[in-house]
């Protein structure tokens, strides 16, 4: 059986207005009827998974239990984080309470701000990588890159990948390249995109963190250690984890390892990290939620209004994302969807 581990707790500023500090994205149905967050848990409802542990912060806690019983899962153990201290913190705090139960137990890390098609073969990629993680390899999940994209990490492969569906032994794990470095990487033809998944046992990350990441071991072990239950959830005990140091797993663990090794993943994923790839995902000149959008004339433009009865009209657009929520528009160049990020910075310092 494997455990799955959905980590929750970002806060998804790229895509703000939608994506707010109170309400991320991955609660939000960006695509579909169903939030990010309820997909991803649905993803792990068969009989090889067990209820899921969850890992969100103090403020999501509510949300998160109100989408999880509707989404119709019963059964979980919610675990909260007293603050954002990244992913590897959020990580291996549920590696944790595994260990404590069965330090052989497979824990499948998933974000939830994917979209990722349910034809099977993201199963079939899960499966052919338990050998490899049962063996003591972190294992990650590759897709195939088509652009040189910023906001992902890189696997090295030793070898040009081929469409297997088989564990490879990873050369290297570059975190976030800068833009030269990624049409470097990409023009290489060796790398494949981290997906963000990851299968290990709870020994295998325990020790990575022992070697890589000892402070933040500490800390972790500590807060988990004097974790106290409140209504159904697991708090995690507050001053310990203030210690641990806020860093991704990316940085932390992925880039300094030796036993990593890759299974590629050849249907549709995509994170839907920036306005720019909610349109690649769902290609709507003018998507609307709850108000009118009217599109004149426009191309590779994304409006959207979140206002009841709100009209939101384009003329003659191009590359444009536009969206209007009740307190705040987004007008951007569709290109420059990543920097929105800059503009919650500004807000907050002016706030
Ligand atoms: N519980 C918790 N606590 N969850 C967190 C925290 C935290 O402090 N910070 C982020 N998360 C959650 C987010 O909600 C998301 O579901 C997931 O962890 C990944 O975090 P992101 O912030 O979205 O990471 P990223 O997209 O920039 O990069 C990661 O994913 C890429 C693929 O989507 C990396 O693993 C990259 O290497 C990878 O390519
Ligand atoms: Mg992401």
């Amino acid at each position: 059986m494997i455990i799955p581990v959905i980590l929750c707790g970002g806060s998804g500023t790229r895509l703000w207005p939608l994506s707010r500090k109170s309400y991320p994205k991955q609660f939000s149905p960006l695509t579909g009827e169903e939030s990010l967050f309820q997909a991803s848990v649905k993803r792990f409802g068969s009989k090889e998974f067990t209820p899921p542990i969850i890992v969100t912060s103090n403020d999501f806690r509510f949300i998160a239990t109100e989408q999880l019983l509707d989404a119709g899962i019963e059964e979980s153990t919610v675990l909260i984080e007293p603050e954002g201290r990244d992913t590897a913190p959020a990580i291996l705090a549920a590696a944790l309470v595994q260990y404590k139960k069965d330090p052989n137990g497979l824990l499948l890390v998933a974000p939830s701000d994917h979209v990722i098609s349910d034809d099977g073969s993201f199963e079939h990629s899960i499966r052919a990588a338990i050998p490899a993680a049962e063996s003591g390899d972190i294992v990650t999940f590759g897709i195939r890159p088509d652009r040189p994209e910023t906001g992902y990490g890189y696997l090295e492969l030793a070898e040009q990948p081929d469409d297997d569906v088989r564990p490879i032994k990873l050369q290297s794990f570059v975190e976030k390249p800068d833009a030269e470095r990624a049409k470097e990487l990409l023009a290489e033809g060796r790398y494949l995109w981290n997906a963000g998944i990851f299968l290990f046992s709870a020994q295998v990350i325990v020790d990575a963190f022992k070697s890589y990441a000892p402070q933040i071991l500490e800390a972790v072990s500590i807060s988990v250690g004097e974790a106290k239950p409140d209504l159904s959830f697991t708090r995690l005990d507050p001053e310990a984890w203030g210690n641990a140091p806020a860093i991704s797993i990316d940085y932390a663990i992925m880039e300094k390892s030796e036993n990593l090794s890759v299974v590629p993943f050849n249907g549709s994923w995509s994170d839907l990290g920036d306005w720019a790839s909610v349109w690649r995902e769902t290609q709507v000149e003018g998507m609307s939620t709850k108000g009118e959008v009217t599109v004149i004339d426009c191309k590779d433009t994304l409006l959207r209004s979140e206002v009841d009865g709100q009209a939101i009209v384009g003329i003659g657009l191009e590359n444009v994302v536009a969206v209007a929520m009740p307190d705040a528009v987004l007008v951007a160049r569709k290109d420059s969807a990543q920097d929105v990020k800059k503009a919650v910075t500004i807000l907050k310092e002016n706030a």
